[in-house]
This record gives structure tokens, C-alpha cells and sequence, in this order.
């Protein structure tokens, strides 16, 4: 029986353990640092996801036979590189191609080579040149900037003025360190996230999700890690699949290795259906959260076999999907993605139906009570013959849940409702 390593401590991870222990391979599970509901399919292990030294001697300690690696943080510091000199097999890109989500200025550059359809764009890391950029061009305008922000670095200003103050932010007050900004064209059209495992040249997709990123109802708000997700995604024609395929996901794998930093592990294409086709928004290099949450309860297929087809290069079985649907509502604490408060007591999650699969995203536990103890608290999935009935069971679930300081949306899966 195999010994498996996840590492991280979110929804992801989560979902993560939980298809690992549906692996009839799978004898025992570690997660690093893991969270109070996971604790429950794994034994959790504290060291934080960029230890990398101590998880590698963790792994080497323990011999573990397969490490799966969950946040673009580890995979930026780069795990994969150092468990490779050391021998060890573990599930995730180099640090080099994880670039293509650590830097929004390479994965852009990228695009331009390969011709992968994307926003019209242009790099500064002068404040004077970006901010005359913006005032010749049109609004509503992106600003992202170039290194990872969790999510918060990417401002879509309507006004020179609101533009104005975006800029100085990230180029004069480097609010998110000292970087670039990438400046893009507005898009419009719905969102939808294609993760495919890839392995050098080759891409397997994954089943469709959409993600919602906007903290509140209307998709109002702030953006934030994404509030509720469900799989699969109707409004997306095989048409535009195989085009993403075709014209995105191959391209850049292809890319990927004609640039001497081949990808292995999940590339994550955060693609739109704009009204001149499917171009992408973003990539990120690891799996989505909470995209995963959604997606991985309905792989049929052992995941064991699929992570070391990826990892050892070798022959990728045919992956089954579900035909059942899913949908899942993130329970927030009041104030996410801005500041929030931790310590909340959960009640009720020992009284949920049986199908309904809950994801722990930041939770604590004492003596056997569960506790907010992060941003993103929960995730709540259902899951159904069509979205309806998923949405259904998961909203009743996520109402039955009593707790004095989360919110969520109640209009997750709008679009296709
Ligand atoms: P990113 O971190 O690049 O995915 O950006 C966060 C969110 O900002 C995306 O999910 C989109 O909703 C929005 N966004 C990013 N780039 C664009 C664009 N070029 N046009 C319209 N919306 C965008
Ligand atoms: N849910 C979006 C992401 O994982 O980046």
C-alpha cells in the first residue's frame, strides 16, 4: 500500500485527500500541514507549505511513495525541484514553470509567442509610462500585478482617478513587493476553468468548472480566491473545448517545453467565452480552489494512477467523470477578502445529509467543536442529477449551518440556474 504526502491546508488539499483515500492503493495519508477537517481522512503533519526543507525530510523520513502539492506557494519556492535532487516522486511543476503563474508578464509574453488567444496587452514598471498608457486607452482597464497576490492583485478600474491610485499602489507604495504591472484590455463574456493534467506535451482535460470571484450577490464586490463553483459547465459548446485544447492548453504545454521549462502537474487555464471566442484570463499552475472541490468528487477514475502517470512519465489511463452534477457554496468569514475576525464556533455539520460533502478551508477544532479560523471557512458541496438539484441540496445544507460569523452567496450558479 502506497504512503502519500499532500501538501497544504485548504479546501483544495481537501478535496485532494479525499480522492486519494477513495484510491484502493492508497494504505496512508499525510497532510502538511492539513486543517481540523481534513484531519479526519489524514493525518495532518505541522510544517507549513513553504517548508520545503523540513517537508523533504519529512517525506525521506517517512519514505513516502507519491507527494501531491496543492499551493502555488510551495511550487514557487520550489518543492519539486528540491524532492527531485533528493530522489523523491512528488506530483507538481519546477519552479521555473511554475512562472506561468507566479509572473503574469511571462505567461503573457507566452501567449503573445505561441499565438494563445488573450487580452491585448503591455508591461510597466514605471508608474509615469503605465499611468500615460492608461490615460490614452480606454475604461474600464486591468491592472495585475505581476507576482503572485493571492488572488488580490488584479484591479479593474473604471476612472483615470480610480486607475491612478491601482498604479501607485503597486508601482510607488509596492503594496505587493517590488514588481511590475501588466496592463490589459477589458474582456467580457462568462468565466469558466479548465484544468488539465499535463505532462510535458501531453494534456489530459479535466471535466469543466466556473468559479465565481466576486465577494457578494450580482457578482459585486471585491475579487477574492472565488466564493462557490460547480461542475460541469453547460454554457461551454464542445466547440469551445476542443478549441481551448487546440489553441490554448497544447500550445502552451508545447510552449512550455520549447523554452526549456517543461510543465508536469495541473495547468489551470482561467479561460472566457468573450463574443470573439475563448481567450485566457489567466493560468495558474497548480489546482483551483475551490474549482477542485467541485471537480474531483466526480473523477470515477483512481487518482493514484493518474498523479504517477504524471510524475513517472508514463502511460495515463483513461479518465472516467461522473455523470453526476455538482455544486458548492464557500462559507466566509464577515469581512473576506478585506480583514475578519477568527475563533467562531460551527454548529451543525454532524447533522448534514449523508451526500452532501463539506470541504474544510480554514477551520479549527477543540474537543471535538469546530471553529472559523481563516478567510474562507468551508465549503459546502451538493451534488445531483442536474445543477438544480446539486444547488438545491447544497443551499439547504449551507443554511442548516449555524455559525454567529460567516457569509456566502446564495446565487452561486446563476448563469446556467
Ligand atoms: P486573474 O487573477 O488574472 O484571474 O484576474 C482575476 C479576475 O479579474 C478574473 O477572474 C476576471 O474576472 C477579472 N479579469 C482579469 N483579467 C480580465 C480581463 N482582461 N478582462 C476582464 N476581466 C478580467
Ligand atoms: N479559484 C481560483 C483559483 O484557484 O485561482
Amino acid at each position: 500500500m502506497k504512503k502519500v504526502l499532500v501538501v497544504g491546508g485548504g479546501g483544495r488539499e481537501h478535496a485532494i485527500v479525499d480522492a486519494l483515500s477513495r484510491s484502493p492503493q492508497v494504505g496512508k495519508i499525510y497532510c502538511a500541514p492539513g486543517n481540523a477537517g481534513i484531519a479526519a481522512q489524514a493525518e495532518c503533519v505541522p510544517i507549513k507549505d513553504d517548508q520545503i526543507e523540513a517537508l523533504k525530510g519529512f517525506a525521506l523520513a517517512n519514505d513516502i511513495d507519491l507527494t501531491v502539492v496543492g499551493p502555488e506557494i510551495s511550487l514557487a519556492a520550489g518543492i519539486v525541484d528540491a524532492f527531485a535532487e533528493a530522489g523523491l516522486r512528488i506530483f507538481g511543476p519546477t519552479k521555473a514553470a511554475a512562472t506561468i503563474e507566479s509572473s503574469k508578464d511571462f505567461a503573457k509574453q507566452l501567449m503573445a509567442k505561441y499565438e494563445v488567444p488573450t487580452a491585448a496587452f503591455a508591461t510597466f514598471s514605471s508608474y509615469e509610462e503605465a499611468l500615460d498608457y492608461v490615460r490614452k486607452g480606454q475604461f474600464p482597464v486591468v491592472l495585475k500585478y505581476d507576482g503572485l497576490a493571492a488572488g488580490k492583485g488584479v484591479v479593474i478600474p473604471e476612472t483615470l482617478e480610480e486607475a491612478d491610485a491601482a498604479l501607485k499602489d503597486m508601482l510607488l507604495d509596492d503594496k505587493f513587493g517590488h514588481g511590475k504591472v501588466v496592463v490589459e484590455e477589458f474582456l467580457t463574456g462568462p468565466e469558466f476553468s479548465f484544468m488539465c493534467f499535463v505532462d510535458g506535451e501531453r494534456v489530459w482535460p479535466m471535466t469543466l468548472s466556473q468559479d465565481h470571484k466576486r465577494a457578494y450577490e450580482g457578482d459585486k464586490g471585491p475579487n477574492t480566491g472565488g466564493m462557490g463553483a460547480y461542475s460541469p459547465v453547460p454554457l461551454i459548446t464542445e466547440e469551445d473545448l476542443q478549441f481551448a485544447m487546440d489553441k490554448v492548453m497544447k500550445p502552451v504545454a508545447a510552449g512550455m517545453v520549447a523554452e526549456g521549462c517543461p510543465f508536469k502537474g495541473v495547468l489551470y487555464g482561467g479561460l472566457m467565452k468573450t463574443p470573439q471566442g475563448v481567450k485566457v484570463i489567466e493560468f495558474n499552475c497548480r489546482f483551483g480552489d475551490p474549482e477542485t472541490e467541485v471537480v474531483l468528487p466526480r473523477l470515477e477514475s483512481d487518482i493514484y494512477d493518474i498523479f504517477s502517470a504524471v510524475a513517472d512519465g508514463t502511460l495515463m489511463p483513461y479518465i472516467r467523470w461522473k455523470k453526476e452534477m455538482t455544486m458548492g457554496f464557500v462559507m466566509a468569514s464577515k469581512g473576506y477578502p478585506g480583514s475578519y475576525e477568527k475563533g467562531f464556533e460551527i454548529k451543525g455539520l454532524d447533522r448534514l445529509p449523508e451526500d452532501i460533502r463539506v470541504f474544510h478551508m480554514g477551520t479549527s477544532c477543540r474537543e471535538g467543536e469546530f471553529f472559523t479560523a481563516g478567510g474562507r471557512v468551508l465549503m459546502v458541496v451538493g451534488t445531483g442529477a442536474d445543477l438544480q438539484e446539486a444547488h438545491d441540496k447544497a443551499l439547504a445544507a449551507v443554511q442548516s449551518i449555524d455559525c454567529g460569523n460567516l457569509f456566502y452567496r446564495k446565487d452561486i450558479g446563476w448563469r446556467v440556474l
